[in-house]
């Protein structure tokens, strides 16, 4: 079994394990190599070949013990009929949703055009040593939202919570990011994160509705089928505690807006990973040795798996990066 899946299932507390969300991006240049000759984001992902190499490359290059496979969350809204653009410089862009697309997407279409990813599994899986995980994700239901309503650039919040609790679709999302997540692990995954990157845009009294009830969901069926779940609510601050409570994940990836003194007293009886401001990592070897320590002592005795408290940034030097995980395996 994998280091990472034996400190989830076991709670093992003398396991130590490390990887980082968005390893496998922008920050290395044997990614941009790739990236500057495939301009089609979605295709790129949509290259099982291509992005298994991508996958295996932070593995090749760093002493982790995880991939995450690489695709991305809105693979999901491409699935159901949205077209998805990166705009430089401004993230994401989606066409507008035509409902009648969404609903009447059937599994067997959701799925025929998400076999490449499923195909990229199984490749990379074959290549990843057994002590390895292979991550596979979902982006919990409001993250996708947020996306699929283009939320950034117009603001209509307040509409879409009156409007989308009523309506079914959150239903078909939570059903189809089950298919999404059964079909990755029957291709080789081992570990499922659910990342709600944009939980923290949710109104208090929305929350139960928007996030703890998708994420309770899409984290019962992982363990209906045995699938370790990690679930990253990003920016729930105190609220974290609600979250660990209602949802139960096996797993709890911390931000870096957490408190780590408040994180160990209130969330210690879960797994938990990551936490670390991933700015640290742009700043000197000492200041980011300091923080590293904050976190590695404070989560000594517990189970706890090394990671940031979101994704490694763009601008950060592949050789700080291997600094860090010398200095985390040798602490
Ligand atoms: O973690 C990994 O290395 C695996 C692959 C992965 C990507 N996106 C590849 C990617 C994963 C797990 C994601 C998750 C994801 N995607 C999230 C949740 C995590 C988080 O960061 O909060 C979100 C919100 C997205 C949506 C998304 N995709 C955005 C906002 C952007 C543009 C800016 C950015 O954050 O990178 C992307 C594009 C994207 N997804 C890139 C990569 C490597 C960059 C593509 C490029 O321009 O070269």
């Amino acid at each position: 079994m994998s280091t990472l899946r034996k400190i989830i299932t076991e709670k093992n507390k003398n396991c130590k394990s490390i990887w980082f969300m968005r390893q496998a991006g922008r920050y290395l240049p044997e990614f941009r190599k790739i990236r500057s000759k495939n301009k089609d984001f979605i295709k790129l992902c949509l290259n099982s070949e291509l992005s298994s190499t991508i996958t295996l490359q932070p593995i090749e290059r760093f002493k982790i013990d995880s991939a995450i496979i690489f695709s991305d969350i809105l693979i999901v809204p491409y699935a159901l009929g949205q077209k998805v653009n990166f705009i430089k410089n401004e993230g994401p862009y989606l066409s507008e949703i035509n409902l009648n697309t969404f609903f009447n997407t059937s599994e067997d279409d959701f799925i025929t055009k998400l076999q490449p990813v499923y195909s990229a599994i199984s490749k990379t899986r074959k290549k990843l040593s057994k002590e390895k995980s292979l991550i596979g994700f979902v982006g919990a239901p409001w993250t996708l939202i947020f996306y699929m309503y283009n939320l950034k650039k117009e603001k209509k919040l307040n509409y879409l919570f009156q409007n989308l609790q009523k309506s079914r679709i959150l239903e078909k999302l939570i059903n189809f990011l089950c298919i999404h997540i059964k079909k990755q692990v029957e291709a080789g995954a081992d570990v499922i994160q659910i990342f709600d990157s944009w939980a923290s845009l949710i109104p208090e009294d929305k929350l139960a509705a928007f996030c703890y009830n998708p994420n309770y969901q899409l984290t019962r069926f992982c363990k209906e089928h045995k699938i370790p779940v990690i679930c990253f609510p990003k920016g729930l601050r105190k609220n974290y505690l609600n979250f660990k409570n209602e949802v139960k994940p096996d797993c709890l990836s911390l931000d870096y807006t957490l408190d780590v003194s408040w994180a160990k007293e209130n969330l210690n009886d879960t797994v938990l990973q990551g936490g670390m401001d991933p700015n640290y990592v742009l700043k000197s070897d000492t200041e980011m040795f300091n923080e590293t320590k904050k976190y590695l002592d404070a989560f000594r005795d517990v189970p706890y798996i090394y990671n940031l408290g979101h994704g490694l940034l763009p601008k950060t030097d592949p050789l700080k990066l291997e600094k860090l995980i010398e200095f985390v395996k040798g602490y």
